[in-house]
């Protein structure tokens, strides 16, 4: 039985229904779609209503281990196509993946709304930055160069490549499943790597239909390979094995740790890119309407669950009654609805787990006294069986509470004022995170030194939550390390070889 998504004011396109037919949704080894060898096949949910619609084979330790050795040929076979590939023809390639991904720009945003939930004007826009990212790193194989260095060895030259470091395993989280594809694919590509992709097991249909493009691109067989499953069995076996040259990982700070200590066998290269508890700061300075506008949407863009959620509001007291009006003003007018209903500006929670975790942080801020400003709860007029959370805002809070500490990865945002610089300095760095921050204000020396002070990887000022495939993005701290995007990225990918040469 094909599923119709009771809510929804687009029918799913005919790509989607065919798409859905062919079930279980199989791994990608070898360029072949297998079923996994254990026969396990796992269930997929509708974020907005709860139902069961889809069915994706399970990968394991096995699956992972075939992956492995089929990359492995390629990467160590100096005469395999993908060896050999100019950058020229790379860079045609990756041009080609990314003129398919744009060509399937409705069916992917379906699949990404069906699987995730999000609003499918979000979904669009996810496609369309994978595709600008595919772009972006499609440019870099003819512009990756070496150096000559000045050493003072008489009849000596030296010279650096880069080369690329191997089988690379990416590790992805949902809340972004297909930018999370593309932050990893696309530079792992263009250095020449291979990749094995290990999706979050809430979100696996966009990845199959990736890869399906993948294929189509002509990309040589094996060169990428998916692997469906869970952290515990097929992520943890890919950060395990030997043969793996690098883990590419975005997720939570806790398995973010997990696979630096499971990563020791091999020593491993490792980028993590983990969670956040980012401040968003507002002076009485600042264009107000605009910072606060600004506040709730860093904060409730995709319901919560972006790593650099702006989920610490610090208002200058001098205006913070008018600002937090503000911001709770537009947290009960956004529109919390199914992503497939035309007019949803935020959608449900990505799982039933999430759901039950984020309403468990609410209560544990009231129960810590925090004081609840509007949401707290299921919003009005949102099907009953959807992981729905209304935009959540908590008042007098203190930098002990649970909700002011950890991250909670919901539309949940902690509000207090305060008065000097040095003082929300001091604030906002009493975090273990150090992912993002935000800053309102019109005097550019306070912007500066402000920004100078934060201990995170991206500082916003008079803007937030800006992305582009040619800035670095990435933690200080326990956020992670390591930076995504940019030329930046290319050094994740690569490692530098020096060649002497007598003369
Ligand atoms: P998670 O960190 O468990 O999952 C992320 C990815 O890691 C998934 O592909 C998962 O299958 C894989 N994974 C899990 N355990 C693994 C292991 N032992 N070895 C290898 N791979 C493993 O995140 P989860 O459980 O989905 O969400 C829990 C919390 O993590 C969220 O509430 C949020 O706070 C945080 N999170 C942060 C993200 C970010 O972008 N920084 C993204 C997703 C979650
Ligand atoms: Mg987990």
């Amino acid at each position: 039985m094909l599923y119709t998504p009771p809510y929804t004011s687009e029918p799913l396109r005919s790509e989607v229904l065919s798409f859905l037919a062919d079930q279980p949704k199989r791994l990608f080894i070898g360029g072949q779609w297998v079923e996994g060898a254990a026969g396990r096949v796992f269930e997929k949910d509708d974020p907005a209503t709860g139902i069961v619609f889809a069915r994706v084979c399970e990968g394991d330790a096995e699956d992972v281990q075939r992956a492995v050795d089929i990359a492995r040929t390629i990467f160590d076979d100096p005469r395999h196509p993908w060896r050999r590939m100019t950058p020229h023809d790379r860079e045609r390639l990756i041009h080609r993946l990314a003129d398919l991904i744009e060509a399937d720009r409705e069916t992917l945003a379906q699949l990404i709304t069906l699987e995730n939930g999000k609003p499918l004007t979000a979904s669009k826009g996810e496609v369309e930055s994978s595709v600008r990212m595919f772009r972006y790193y499609a440019g870099w194989p003819t512009k990756i160069e070496g150096d000559v260095k000045p050493v003072s060895i008489p009849d000596r030259l030296n010279y650096t490549v880069r080369e690329p470091v191997g089988v690379v395993g990416a590790i992805i989280p949902w809340n972004f499943p297909l930018s999370m594809i593309a932050w990893k694919l696309a530079p792992a590509l263009a250095t020449g790597n291979v990749v094995i992709l290990k999706p979050a097991e809430q979100t696996p249909l966009s990845a199959v239909r990736v890869c399906e493009l993948i294929q189509q691109a002509g990309f040589p067989d094996g060169v990428v390979q998916l692997i469906n499953g869970f952290g515990e069995t097929a992520g943890a076996a890919l950060v395990a094995h030997p043969g793996v040259d690098k883990i590419a990982f975005t997720g939570s700070t806790e398995v973010g740790k997990v696979i630096m200590r499971a990563a020791a066998g091999n020593l491993k290269r490792l980028s993590l890119e983990l969670g956040g508890k980012s401040p968003h700061i507002i002076f009485d300075d600042a264009d107000l309407p605009k910072a606060a506008l600004t506040a709730a949407y860093g904060i409730f863009s995709n319901a919560g669950q972006s790593c650099n959620a702006g989920s610490r509001l610090f208002v200058h007291r001098k205006v913070y009654d008018e600002v937090l009006s503000r911001v709770a003003e537009r947290a009960t007018s956004i529109k919390v609805g199914p992503g497939m209903v035309q007019g949803s500006e935020m959608g449900p929670l990505i799982s039933r787990e999430q759901f039950a975790r984020v309403q468990r942080y609410i209560a544990a801020g009231l129960a810590q006294g925090a004081r609840l400003r509007t949401g707290g709860g299921r919003p009005p007029d949102v099907p009953a069986d959807g992981y729905f959370i209304a935009p959540t805002i908590f008042e007098d809070v203190h930098s002990e509470m649970s909700i002011v500490r950890e991250e909670i990865f919901g539309p949940v945002l902690a509000a207090t004022p305060f008065e000097t610089l040095e003082e929300v300095a001091a604030r906002a760095n009493d975090t273990p995170y150090g992912l993002a921050a935000g800053i309102w204000t019109r005097d550019i020396g306070r912007a500066h030194k402000l920004a100078a002070l934060l201990r995170a990887g991206t500082v916003w000022i008079n803007c937030y939550s800006q992305f582009d495939p040619a800035s670095p993005f990435g933690g200080y701290k326990q956020s992670g390390f390591g930076r995504e995007m940019g030329h930046e990225a290319l050094e994740l990918y690569t490692n530098v070889k020096s060649v002497w040469v007598g003369l």
